[in-house]
């Protein structure tokens, strides 16, 4: 009797300290984190993980810190939540930091916390998605929070391409903490609660004399618009978690994984007639390039990623036939589809996670060139654009590029081209693959012809029509097998799954190595 009275205690004992673990921050920082429009911690998990799934970890640890009267506020689980679930039924690892304790600041015990967590991940092959909302480096702590904060670094670094990392920001993430999301794969910003910034508005002001709001320095839209940061921007911190599991559809949970299948009663070989007239007769008008790959996709899904980033680059993921698969696609519509610094990086960066993590690529190509101009050269295009020949050529997941217009010049070769290691390079009949287009080609080779004619304009209008003729389609590149085939655009979605298909157990290696010299 007084035996089990003793057991009672002792789980009583457990069951309160779990308890208190849960009450976070407590009733009042709870409510205040509501005020903010923002959900808590545990909340948040409730949300992402499937129901009864999740298991945690580490709840009943906290800081053995007496600096600063530190000693006065010992919360258990030391503001972050960690442990395993599933969402969707795949099981992942993953971290909330809880703002409501010492606003989520980070320090011995809470990075010891997240460590942990992505070390077993890494060994178990399950992504890690991570929620930020912390005030940063806890101050208190000193150094060791600093210490902390690299050791997350390290693995995130290296968990970089073994598995996926995904990270949400729902709150203040500033300083060098940045770093660990700015390593992961992709980075989900809500609007006007979220922000990431190396340095404060503060120091900004002192140091530069800048007067910029939080959200003006590195709120959700500066991110995802002008540094390309964040890949996705969410409203609120459901619809976040709805874009991880989104996210999660189309990607494996290790690089020994093949891609996920989605099952689809969208037909195999489902016709687009549309598509026949989609490219203009004219060939400076404009189509919408996500017309074509919502088209081709599965039930028309196509998740986007980098929305409003280098908008003339268009890249996400769609299922082909039940086939998770990367799209690339030139965008018309936007500076007429021309390779710039921003897009070359947010292309190359996203054909990179797709062959670290054995997805196919896709590549529509109708691309005038690279973008000429001092601010371009000044920018790095060289280099930048040398990311994404380099991604381009050491991907060795299938490739499969379908021309729909224009291919000239260097982005020709660059595009996934058959040079390149491309599985099927295809065209539809309004390809015009050449070194150039008309215009420049003319003032090149015909010259003195022009300076010459009686009538400049006719004879320029002659020549143009001439080099059309000849060079602005794709039966030379065809003639000489660098396009193993022309179609009509309406057997598009057919012809890119029977491929895809084909290149199911496609084996191609890069030659052994520590690691390569991309042009960073
Ligand atoms: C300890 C912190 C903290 C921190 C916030 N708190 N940040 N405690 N260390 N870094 C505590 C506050 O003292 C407060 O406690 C509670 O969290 C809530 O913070 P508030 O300031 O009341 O909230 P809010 O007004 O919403 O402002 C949030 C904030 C602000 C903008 C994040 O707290 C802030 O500026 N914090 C400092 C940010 C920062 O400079 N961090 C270091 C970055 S450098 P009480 O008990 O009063 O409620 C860094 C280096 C990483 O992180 C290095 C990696 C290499």
């Amino acid at each position: 009797m007084e035996n089990n009275r003793e057991i009672e205690r002792k789980i009583e004992l457990l069951n309160k300290k779990k308890d208190e673990a849960q009450q976070g921050g407590g009733k009042d920082r709870i409510e205040a984190q509501h005020k903010r429009g923002k959900l808590t911690a545990r909340e948040r998990l409730d949300l992402l993980l499937d129901k009864g799934s999740f298991t945690e970890m580490d709840m009943l640890a906290h800081h053995h810190s007496t600096s600063f009267g530190l000693d006065k506020t010992v919360v258990l689980g030391d503001g972050v939540v960690t442990g395993y679930g599933n969402v969707n039924s795949k099981s992942i690892f993953t971290f909330s930091q809880d703002f409501t304790v010492l606003g989520g600041s980070l320090a011995e015990q809470h990075g010891r916390k997240i460590v942990k967590i992505m070390e077993m991940a890494l060994k178990n092959g399950m992504p890690v998605i991570g929620i930020n909302d912390s005030g940063g480096a806890r101050v208190q702590e000193g150094v060791i929070s600093l210490g902390a904060y690299a050791d997350i670094f390290l693995q995130n670094t290296l968990a970089s391409g073994v598995i996926p990392q995904i990270s949400l920001i729902m709150g203040p993430c500033a300083g060098g903490a940045v770093y660990s999301p700015a390593i992961t794969d992709f980075v989900i910003m809500v609007k006007d609660t979220s922000y990431m910034f190396v340095t404060g508005p503060k120091v900004v002001k002192t140091v530069t004399h800048e007067d910029l709001t939080p959200e003006e320095l590195g709120g959700a839209s500066i991110h995802s618009t002008k540094s390309g940061v964040a890949h996705f921007v969410a409203e609120n911190d459901l619809e976040a978690i709805d874009i991880v599991k989104n996210l999660l559809e189309y990607i494996p949970s290790n690089n020994a994984e093949s891609a996920p299948f989605k099952e689809t009663a969208d037909p195999i070989d489902r016709e687009s007639p549309d598509l026949n007239y989609i490219v203009p007769a004219n060939p400076n008008q404009p189509y919408d390039i996500k017309n074509v790959i919502k088209e081709v996709a599965d039930d028309g899904e196509f998740l986007e990623v980098h929305q409003d980033y280098a908008e003339n680059i268009v890249v996400g993921f769609i299922h082909l036939g039940g086939m998770s698969i990367g799209v690339v696609a030139n965008q018309p519509m936007i500076l007429a589809g021309v390779l710039d610094n921003e897009a070359s990086r947010k292309a190359a960066r996203f054909i990179r996670f797709c062959d670290a993590f054995n997805i196919p690529l896709l590549t529509f190509e109708d691309v005038p060139g690279f973008m000429p101009g001092r601010e371009q050269e000044w920018g790095g295009i060289i280099a930048n654009g040398a990311k994404l020949l380099y991604a381009y050529c050491e991907a060795t997941v299938p490739k499969i590029t379908v021309i729909t217009r224009k291919a000239y010049g260097g982005a020709y070769d660059v595009m996934s081209s058959k040079h390149i290691r491309g599985d099927f390079n295809f065209a539809w009949p309004t390809a015009e693959i050449a070194v150039m287009g008309a215009k420049g080609a003319i003032e090149i080779i015909f010259k003195k012809q022009v300076d010459e004619a009686d009538n400049k304009v006719d004879k320029m209008i002659e020549l143009e029509d001439e080099y059309n003729e000849r060079f602005a389609n794709p039966y030379i590149a065809a003639s000489y097998g660098y396009i193993d085939d022309i179609f009509e655009p309406t057997f598009t979605r057919q012809r890119l799954i029977d491929s895809f298909n084909l290149l199911k157990n496609k084996v191609d290696n890069n030659p052994p190595k520590k690691h390569g010299n991309i042009p960073l």
